[in-house]
């Protein structure tokens, strides 16, 4: 039981995210079925995922419009065949128009090949990691890079983005690695910015609302793996080790549609658990979920006189998160 709702769960990131099996033993302990629990602190949703998952009704409330996205999309029921056609027509229409971004020759046979990741020591793509696409050689490996590898990258460089990306600044804050002046696409490559673009745009021609918002939710789950703070660690996969926004001089570059793909399977398998543990239970009714400060919950109509059973709540500590 706790390994279904933990796979939904751990789709996304959230920092300070709490156990749910501690949560729920919270919630058994101090209310019972039918009751209203309520966590005005909510973040990505445990409380509430928890509370709904055993019976109770659940009222999140969170500042952070991400945390509350997080925790929707993990309660939401979806139909998997329509989500699955959903990103199969994605897939149609983006998947090779990204991975132009991702080739390079195959050093085995000299025929094209694509870039799963390239290495940078000190600043500088140094490495690449390749998997041949000629059917009669598939050598997958690692090789230097090459001049037709540098002056790929110097085309990309004089590429512009094809569509929207955020180029706001983030909150300055030296605890978490954030300079003054840094942009959310100092975080990414140009290579990236590129494709995390034309996959984005791509989302967004998705005409079914919560088959768009689920694919959303694997796209901004997988945004790490698609950024420069992978550290490259010899021996040891890409992570997004330190909490915080350091860019380490030797990292990954991550090819964005293979990472994406399986962000979307991992998907599929969370919401199969998801749909089994919490359809028979969600409902607007038994879920709300407000984007507002805790500090103002009288001004949430929902939460008058003796409308909550239990509070279980985890709130912010100091300005560690921005
Ligand atoms: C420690 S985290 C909670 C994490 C949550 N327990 C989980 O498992 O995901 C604290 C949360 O408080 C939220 N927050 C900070 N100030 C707030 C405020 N004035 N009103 C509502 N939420 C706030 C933050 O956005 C953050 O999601």
């Amino acid at each position: 039981m706790r390994d279904f709702i933990l796979r939904c769960i751990n789709i996304h990131k959230y920092w300070a995210r709490k156990p749910d099996n501690i949560v729920a033993a919270y919630i058994e302990r101090y209310s019972k079925e039918g009751d209203t629990v309520l966590d005005p602190f909510s973040g990505s949703g445990v409380t509430a995922i928890e509370a709904l998952r055993l019976g109770r009704k659940a009222i999140a409330v969170d500042l952070d419009p991400v945390g509350n996205f997080i925790a929707l999309m993990t309660a939401l029921p979806v139909d998997i065949d329509s989500l699955q056609e959903a990103f199969d027509a994605l897939k149609d229409d983006v998947k090779d128009e990204i991975l132009k971004y991702f080739k390079t020759i195959c050093p085995e046979c000299g025929k094209s090949a694509t870039i799963h990741s390239l290495i940078y020591a000190n600043n500088k793509p140094t490495k690449i990691v390749y998997e041949c696409n000629n059917p009669v050689c598939e050598h997958k490996g690692l090789k230097d890079l090459t001049n037709a590898d540098r002056k790929t990258i110097s085309t990309i460089e004089e590429t512009d983005v094809p569509y929207w990306y955020p180029d706001n600044e983030l909150i300055w804050n030296s605890r978490v690695n954030v300079s003054r002046g840094e942009k959310v696409s100092d975080l990414f490559s140009k290579r990236n910015l590129i494709a995390l673009s034309i996959l984005y745009n791509g989302i967004n021609k998705i005409e079914d609302e919560l088959n768009r918002n689920m694919i959303k939710f694997a796209f901004s789950a997988a945004l790490p793996q698609a950024s420069k703070l992978l550290v490259y660690t010899p021996g040891q996969g890409p992570g997004w080790k330190v909490r915080g926004f350091w860019i380490p001089a030797n990292r990954y570059e991550m090819n964005v549609w293979r990472f994406f793909e399986n962000k979307f399977k991992k998907l599929v398998s969370g919401k199969k658990e998801s749909n089994k543990l919490l359809s028979s239970k969600y409902s607007k009714d038994a879920f709300k979920i407000f984007n507002h400060s805790a500090t103002e919950l009288n001004s949430i109509p929902e939460l008058k006189e003796n409308s909550v059973d239990y509070v279980f709540t985890d709130p912010p500590y100091g300005d560690s998160v921005p």
